[in-house]
């Protein structure tokens, strides 16, 4: 037994029967420490001493531990509260739609953010972004119960917190997470049966071309798989940008075993929600995808990591997962072709840092999500110490393409060295808001009017960028090529594919104090640079805001030197890019 420190709390019975049924014969696993907390979670909607006692016991996990992971995690609560728990976004883009009236008009209706509502029933939270920005103003709706759910309730209006306040139900059928997603663009390659074919049925996705390439996959075997997706020219499109076939490749060639694939669908950079409506909408894509990937990599075992603002992409996934499995598409032997792969989903729970690839591990492995110092990297040391390939969905997603159509011609889609279709989120100050699949080298102004243009007709101010790590753009970037190269030279980034509009009625003062506070909750604290300058700048920011123009120098020059020690000095990306967006505005003069 580790070190103890286990207080006199017990668990309830209801407790005690939510993580019964869940480890339940288990052998003691520290990675199932968070779907562990999360059963208690779902279950009662906090998380008691008491609880936490019972799991550290069967987890053989001290609870100093355990109480160190659970806080970390912003959707698990360690103080009582009410079972349900609406999560309303005050982020970036929802900010342009209204979020800030909404909330107000919550705060007067239904009390404070976090306080139980008069008959307990429910309360509410402000939230970073939910991925649900092409619906702005969005807000999730959280209950724990016997059955827990969860649902998006978006665009949230003034008549839901009227329901609210009467104690109401929250929201109409017609604008849960259910409906039909906003695309546009096309031809539509990664998107051909988003919105057409029923998610949840594997013989209408099999029916529409599903499948076929992982049988292809199958029959040129794993070094054929490497070597198309080597020719595709494929990129990484979480932000980092790194060739998707080197990765595998260098994956494939470890002798330790076993390899494990990670899918990161952990989206959770404000303004980004292309990988929700994937894999809402075309789960068993994303299953051959990462059953073609493990091939290639020789990966035995696959995870999805699932941010846990995705209820119902989680409950999709899971779906496709369990009736690939009945179909021999997944586990033993698949397709008789000899390949043994299997995949288990893990809900994360409100950290962004999570989508940090080594933070993701941790989580997994049942640590709190804290990004690891590289090399090793994950090629070599990823997922509990073994040979990692990790990849985001929406390069996943380009796998089957690759191998149905081979990687030549996925390398003639788009410009040399940016290669395939692209998908965009286009949100804020914008028409028809939501994810548009387009060749990389569309300009960012083609995209805009694809998107209907500035909504209302109102002036462009000015376009972020990749979300809150990109940068802003002058409207003078309208012919700017959608390509890694383009965004590259003109100091900008495509990131995680965000463009965000911003029109010439928005406070954008507000916007960026919101990015830095956004930087400064996500920071996990483990290096000083980040964890201080983090809220240096959001204090400068503030300062600046009360401030009249001519006598901001002090706090302008500070904000540069923030920045430049946390590029400079922090161990991961989030630190790194904390200071970009800021600094682009200062430098296009929007404060
Ligand atoms: S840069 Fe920030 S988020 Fe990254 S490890 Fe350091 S403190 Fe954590
Ligand atoms: S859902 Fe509100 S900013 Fe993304």
């Amino acid at each position: 037994m580790p070190d103890l420190h286990f207080t006199s709390a017990q668990p309830t019975d209801e407790e005690r029967s939510a993580i019964d049924a869940f480890l339940d014969a288990e052998i003691p696993r520290r990675d199932l420490l968070l779907p562990a907390l999360h059963a208690v979670n779902d279950r009662i909607g906090w998380i008691s001493g008491g609880a936490l006692n019972l799991v550290s016991e069967r987890l053989n996990v001290a609870p100093a531990e355990a109480y160190g992971v659970a806080t970390f995690y912003a959707m698990f609560s360690m103080k009582p509260q009410p079972p349900k728990v609406i999560h309303v976004c005050d982020d970036i883009a929802c900010q342009t739609s209204g979020a800030d009236a909404l909330c107000a008009e919550l705060e007067r209706s239904c009390g404070k953010a976090g306080t139980p509502s008069k008959d307990g029933s429910f309360t509410w939270l402000r939230s970073p972004c939910l991925g649900l920005c092409e619906r702005a103003p969005a807000a999730l709706v959280i209950e724990a119960g016997p059955v827990a759910s969860g649902r998006a309730i978006a665009p949230m209006n003034a008549g839901d917190i009227a329901g609210l306040a009467q104690g109401a139900a929250i929201g109409s059928a017609s604008r849960n997470g259910a409906s039909r997603p906003n695309i546009g663009g096309g031809p539509f390659k990664l998107l051909a049966r988003v919105g057409k074919v029923d998610p949840e049925d594997i013989d209408e996705y099999r029916a529409n071309g599903g499948f076929a390439a992982l049988r292809r996959a199958l029959e040129i075997g794993p070094a054929g798989v490497v070597r198309e997706v080597v020719a595709s020219k494929l990129l990484g499109r979480g932000g980092a940008a790194f060739p998707t076939g080197r990765k595998m490749d260098a994956v494939a060639k470890e002798s330790v075993r076993p390899h494990y694939l990670v899918c990161n669908a952990d989206e959770s950079e404000p303004g980004t929600f292309k990988d929700r409506v994937v894999m809402e909408n075309d789960p068993f894509a994303v299953i051959e995808a990462m059953t073609i990937a493990a091939l290639g990599g020789g990966c035995d075992h696959g995870f999805i990591y699932i941010r846990g603002e995705y209820p119902l992409a989680a409950t999709r996934l899971k779906n496709a997962i369990d009736q690939s499995r009945a179909r021999g598409f997944l586990g033993e032997n698949i397709l008789g072709r000899g390949m043994n792969f299997d995949i288990e989903i893990r809900r994360g729970a409100g950290a962004y840092i999570c989508g940090e690839e080594t933070a993701l591990f941790n989580s997994i492995e049942g640590k709190r999500g804290e990004p690891r110092n590289k090399p090793p990297f994950p090629a070599q040391s990823g997922v509990f110490g073994k040979p990692t390939l990790a990849n985001n969905v929406e390069t996943l997603v380009c796998l089957p393409l690759i191998i149905h159509e081979g990687g030549d011609a996925f390398a003639r889609i788009g410009i040399e060295n940016s290669t395939g279709p692209k998908l965009f989120c286009l949100s804020g100050c914008v028409e028809k808001p939501g994810v548009y699949e387009v060749p990389f080298g569309t300009t960012l102004g083609e995209l805009i009017e694809m998107g209907g243009g500035v909504r209302g007709g109102k002036k462009l101010r000015t376009v972020l960028m990749g979300g809150a790590a990109g940068s802003f753009v002058a409207p003078d970037k309208l012919s700017m090529p959608l390509t890694f190269e383009a965004t590259r030279t003109a100091g900008t980034t495509l990131g995680s594919g965000v463009v965000m509009v911003f029109d010439d009625s928005i406070d954008l003062g507000h916007t960026l104090h919101r990015i830095a506070a956004f930087f400064h909750d996500e920071s996990c604290g483990q290096c000083v640079p980040c964890r201080v300058g983090t809220v240096r700048q959001e204090e400068a920011l503030a300062r600046i805001a009360a401030t009249p123009s001519d006598k901001r120098a002090v706090d302008v020059d500070l904000l540069a030197d923030i920045g430049r020690v946390m590029r400079d000095a922090s161990i991961c990306g989030l630190g790194q890019t904390a200071a970009g967006a800021i600094d682009s505005a200062l430098k296009l003069g929007l404060l």
